[in-house]
């Protein structure tokens, strides 16, 4: 596809293949133990779906829903709109999100987790962007390093657009306020 808006950043095919790669080190990584799957909505859900789908460890899964607020009077604040409902107790834990930009989120799910005790609580991001981060936070799975674009496509929207495309693009246009209001 060919768009005004948009520079494919990675391809259908790309993908992929990281997300297949992905899948191979978390498995190495699990060893045979059963993981406690905990997707980011709304944005990692294609991810999540072409992710599980390749994972050969047994699972279990469940949703969170985070909101953050860059700018006003608790900049960089990030709320739980939806919690796990699955236990996480002496689980081993993956946390899958579609980005991590400035590791806010990243380290509150983290941190959030690691409250219910697991045994191991891992990240694994499809995208990183380690030029904005604010965290000392490091993805234990990345699939993508990328600069400082914004990034749509393959789950990631921009103000509710874009999400269904198959492939990555960066915005070729600069984004409007609401597109950065981080609501997953
Ligand atoms: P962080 O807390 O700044 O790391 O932001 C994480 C969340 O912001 C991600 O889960 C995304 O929902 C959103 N986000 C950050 N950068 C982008 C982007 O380039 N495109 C789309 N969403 C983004
Ligand atoms: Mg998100």
């Amino acid at each position: 596809m060919s768009r005004k808006d948009l520079i494919l950043l990675h391809s259908p095919r790309a993908i992929e293949e990281a997300v297949a790669g992905l899948a191979r080190a978390i498995d190495a990584d699990a060893g045979g133990r059963p993981l406690t799957v905990i997707g980011v909505l709304k944005g990692s859900f294609i991810f999540l779906a072409d992710l599980v789908r390749k994972l050969q460890t047994p699972l279990s899964l469940d949703f969170v829903r985070v909101k953050s607020y860059g700018k006003g009077v608790f900049p960089g604040e990030v709320r739980l709109i939806k919690d796990v409902e699955i236990p996480l107790h002496r689980r081993e834990v993956l946390i899958v999100d579609d980005i991590m930009d400035t590791g806010l989120t990243a380290r509150f799910l983290m941190r959030h987790a690691r409250k219910r005790r697991p045994r191991s609580c891992r990240l694994c991001v499809l995208l990183d962007k380690p030029s904005r981060r604010l965290t000392r936070i490091v993805p234990d799975y990345s699939g993508f390093v990328i600069p400082d674009v914004f990034a749509v496509g393959y789950g990631l929207d921009c103000n509710e657009r874009y999400r269904g495309l198959p492939a990555l693009y960066a915005l070729n246009q600069p984004v409007p306020a609401a597109g950065r209001s981080r609501n997953g």
